[in-house]
């Protein structure tokens, strides 16, 4: 799959963009666990004008992590121009538009999933912001507004013809937020549309390397996009590309160290990014959604001292005790089966 002259492999996998997520140094890891393409959350058109300082930070890309795509969102076609541009100088591998954040202080005010009730306009900043740079645009959006507007194949289209050069597809619209499933039956007929002739990348509901090998060969997209389930677990992407070369997990196992050394790792560098303080704050969703912590007998108390902690060493400890007392013991009592995850 290609996205303009960026040559992505066969069925690339792509990190999504989350805000207070993929900063670049959760991207370089999911790149380095196999990620083919990853995106920087998304940034907002009118704070890059203002030359907000937190804002212009998330344009900040590490070679290493590359091809990577900075998306933005805004409500009025000057100023998502003007950013655009401010985002070609960061030089982006692409630069993607959001139109399918449902949040009610974006969508609300007509950006992002708010601009599916205007399609003229998302139309038009489509096709200025395409005009306006020279690297390749792809747009990101959901079905449609609500279950009575799944606009998507119809849409999809109209995109494509704004000059954009890869789309994007949520399987929910915007009512629905994140609840329900992502229809996938949806995502196929926009492919399954002659005239599409640009890349699909599916998005919604991966939390498997067999949903992702489901997303090509049932719904026949170009390209999956995994979210959700890269928090606190970037080894999805060592999972999902073994799975799509057709081996399985056994052949080239990740050991339960080296997920631990990798949460360590995102610890440490969102420490250094920011500070301890925020650092932690930011790295708890992580430590919160992370599958190692699941299903653990007996675990209530460690997991709210490990989400409380507030010192990187003290976070540190709790993470020696758990992977090297708590987990040891409970395999050996066999309460637990984190096999898969042993060397
Ligand atoms: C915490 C969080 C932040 C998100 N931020 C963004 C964002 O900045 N831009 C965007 O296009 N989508 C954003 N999304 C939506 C995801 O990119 C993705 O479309 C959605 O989570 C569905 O994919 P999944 O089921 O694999 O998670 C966000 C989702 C989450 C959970």
């Amino acid at each position: 799959m290609k996205i303009g002259n960026i040559d992505l492999g066969e069925r690339p996998v792509m990190l999504a963009p989350m805000e207070d997520v993929t900063d670049h140094s959760f991207r370089l890891i999911c790149k380095e666990q196999g990620a083919d393409m990853v995106y920087t959350e998304f940034v907002s058109a009118d704070a890059l004008i203002r030359n907000i300082s937190a804002t212009t930070r998330k344009l900040h890309i590490n070679p290493a992590e590359r091809p990577t795509a900075i998306q933005i969102y805004g409500r009025e076609t000057e100023p998502m121009v003007e950013a655009a541009k401010i985002v070609e100088a960061a030089k982006p591998d692409i630069l993607d538009i959001n139109f399918g954040c449902p949040v009610k202080k974006v969508a609300g005010k007509g950006a992002g999933a708010g601009m599916l009730r205007d399609i003229p306009k998302m139309l038009a900043i489509t096709s200025a912001v395409v005009k306006a740079v020279n690297i390749p645009v792809t747009v990101k959006t959901r079905l449609g507004w609500d279950h009575d507007s799944k606009i998507i194949v119809e849409l999809a289209e109209q995109l494509q013809d704004c000059g954009i050069s890869a789309l994007t597809v949520h399987g929910r619209t915007r009512s629905q937020m994140y609840t329900g499933e992502a229809d996938w039956e949806m995502i196929t007929r926009v492919k399954e549309n002659p005239r599409l002739t640009i890349p699909l990348i599916g998005n919604g509901d991966i939390t498997t390397p067999e949903k992702a090998a489901e997303a090509f060969s049932r719904y026949g997209v170009d390209g999956v996009m995994i979210g959700r389930a890269s928090i606190g677990a970037p080894w999805i992407f060592h999972d999902v590309k073994l799975a799509l070369a057709g081996k399985s997990p056994e052949e080239e196992p990740l050991s339960l160290s080296t997920k631990f050394s990798l949460l360590r790792r995102q610890i440490a560098e969102s420490i250094e990014n920011i500070d301890e303080y925020r650092g932690i704050l930011h790295i708890r969703r992580h430590l919160a959604a992370s599958p190692l912590f699941k299903g653990i007998p007996h675990f209530r108390d460690t997991r709210i001292a490990m989400l409380r902690a507030s010192t990187h060493s003290e976070l540190n400890a709790i993470l020696d005790r758990i992977e090297n007392e708590i987990l040891p013991a409970i395999n050996t009592a066999g309460e637990i089966n984190h096999n898969e995850n042993q060397e």
